[in-house]
């Protein structure tokens, strides 16, 4: 389904922001989880500002220089894990990732843009950003949240949230028919792995022990209109959400003969239930509220290279934007087993 491109000509909707960040890391480190741990338990892939570290504390919108977002006042740092293929042979290999569809100059494709994720900030819905019947408050320094759960085993279990999910794309603008599962066949454009964030706060805690208990999950899946946030939580923040684009084709001559899928997380998981996503908010100074508090939508807030009510800046310098390795190991290329998983 072409919604994308129905929803431009539609001309409907308000105040929302879509997004590349691309790569500025691949390694193992987990500031939010295991904070401290050089190296973390399973490898991620990690866009946004150049502070991304073992630790981070701080308003980190004043200590980084450089981010791989749109956005340069973005300096969040977004991650998941790292989709791997497994080979019959038991070897894995990283799968590639590639820009979304209608990133770049004023929402044309822009392949140039270096792997990453497609980042949004929604308000209401997909639609509509519920201008003066809710007002969306920007997060405060220091907050972070995680969203999923890698040790969900099974569909119906505690994590199983609506907001996450694959879908199997037929081309790069494929929507709809989401599952929780690994799509179980090989996908003509690759797999895009779905993460919706909570949006209702408590208001008071930028993080919490499971860094999930200060938020509330009331999201229904696809964009579309939450209900209203509990008492518990009251606070409407933005509607947070990821989208990775993982190049599967890559490997599409090397699917295992026996018809087994063949991806798997860095975490070892083969079904893609435990999939999880971190966010740590990193935005300088009022730049989130005061778009959040605008009615531009997507690449009218701004295109790479093209600016809007948000400082913006080129694909170019989005990709030179990059966190240096602090392990050392190989995450790359074919390897005999998963970073932190020895002979799995
Ligand atoms: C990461 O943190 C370490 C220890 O606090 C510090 O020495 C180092 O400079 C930091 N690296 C970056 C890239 O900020
Ligand atoms: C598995 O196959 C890949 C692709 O042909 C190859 O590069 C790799 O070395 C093989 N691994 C083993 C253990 O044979
Ligand atoms: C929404 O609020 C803004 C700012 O107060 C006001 O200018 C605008 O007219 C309002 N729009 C509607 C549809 O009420
Ligand atoms: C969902 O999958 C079904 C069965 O493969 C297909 O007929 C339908 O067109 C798909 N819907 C969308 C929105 O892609």
């Amino acid at each position: 389904m072409k919604w994308f491109s129905l929803l431009l000509q539609a001309g409907l909707s308000q105040a929302a922001i879509r997004f590349a960040c691309s790569q500025v890391s691949i390694q193992r480190l987990d500031p939010l989880v295991e904070p401290g741990q050089i190296p973390s338990a399973h490898v991620h892939q990690i866009v946004g500002g150049n502070a991304f570290n073992a630790t981070m504390t701080g308003d980190i919108g004043e200590q980084a220089s450089c981010t791989t977002c749109t956005y340069s006042e973005d300096f969040s740092n977004y991650w998941t894990a790292v989709m791997y293929f497994r080979h019959e042979n038991g070897s894995y290999k990283r799968v590639p990732q590639y820009a979304n569809a209608q990133l770049g100059y004023e929402g044309r494709d822009d392949p140039s843009i270096k792997g990453g994720m497609t980042v949004y900030y929604t308000q209401k819905d997909f639609w509509n950003n519920g201008l003066n019947e809710t007002r969306i408050t920007a997060f405060p320094p220091g907050f972070r949240m995680t969203v999923g759960n890698p040790g969900t085993k099974s569909i119906s279990g505690p994590g199983a949230q609506p907001g996450l999910g694959y879908t199997c794309l037929q081309t790069i603008l494929t929507r709809g028919n989401e599952t929780r599962d690994f799509p179980k066949e090989p996908c003509p454009a690759g797999i895009m792995a779905i993460h919706h964030f909570p949006a209702c706060w408590d208001g008071k805690n930028v993080d919490s022990p499971d860094h999930q208990s200060h938020m509330f999950d009331n999201t229904i899946g696809a964009f579309r209109e939450a209900p209203p946030c509990p008492e518990s939580h009251p606070v409407r923040v933005p509607q947070v959400a990821y989208e990775t684009m993982w190049d599967t084709t890559v490997f599409k001559d090397m699917w295992p003969k026996d018809g087994s899928q063949p991806f798997v997380w860095s975490f070892m998981d083969s079904k893609g239930y435990g999939t999880h996503a971190d966010y740590l908010f990193g935005w300088k100074g009022d730049s989130l509220q005061r778009v959040m508090d605008d009615n531009c939508f997507f690449h009218g807030c701004g295109s790479p290279g093209k600016q809007g009510i948000l400082k913006t800046q080129t694909v170019e310098e989005m990709n030179k934007c990059s966190v240096k390795d602090m392990i050392e190991e190989d995450t790359e290329g074919w390897l005999d087993e998963l970073p932190g998983y020895p002979m799995g």
